[in-house]
């Protein structure tokens, strides 16, 4: 039996259940949710294990984990940070962000650094172009973001890594600088 399902079956038969019988190779997409979930990134295993449950080839389940950029598949860091380098963002400085939080923290687009802690990715509009340039770390958006909003958030995040505490959003700052 596959890790997933040893670990998962509850989860995974919940899944399944909001699939007709014969359309369950239909529940691919949060299958591979849950199996990014237990493993930190769409492994190998993981898409083994899938493609067992849906009763499907593995590279069907391959080529789905890698169309989509919320799929990481290989280990990540701690804090994931996607910058959006799309239209919108792009006209309001996304690819410059992008290259600034590379310098910054030393690694190159998609890469990790070498603590762990941190993963840039540089990705497709997130929808909140009105805002732009926009990121996601580990899925909270930040807005409008300066090259100094960026300096912040990761002295916060290596901060709360210590103390455990949530970092203050963009607009969190905004609303702590007007008062
Ligand atoms: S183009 Fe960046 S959020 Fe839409």
């Amino acid at each position: 039996m596959s890790k997933l399902r040893a670990e998962y079956g509850k989860e995974i038969d919940l899944i399944l259940a909001q699939y007709p019988p014969d359309r369950k190779k239909s529940a691919v997409l949060p299958l591979l949710h849950l199996g990014q979930r237990v493993y930190g990134y769409v492994s190998q295993e993981a898409k083994e294990d899938i493609a067992s449950i849906i009763d499907v080839d593995p590279t069907h389940v391959m080529s789905i984990a890698g169309f989509y950029t919320l799929y990481h598949e290989k280990p990540m860091g701690k804090y994931i940070i996607e910058i959006c380098n799309d239209l919108a963002c792009a006209l309001r400085g996304g690819d410059q962000l992008v290259e600034y939080a590379c310098q910054k923290l030393g690694v190159a687009n998609h890469g990790t650094t070498e603590d762990g802690m941190f993963s840039i990715e540089n990705v497709m509009c997130i929808g909140s172009c009105d805002h732009a340039p926009v990121m996601q770390v580990n899925l909270k958006f930040e807005e409008d973001v300066t090259f100094e909003d960026f300096d912040l958030l990761i002295e916060q995040l290596r901060s709360q890594s210590v103390t455990g505490q949530e970092p203050l959003s963009v607009v969190d700052r905004v609303i702590a600088r007007r008062n």
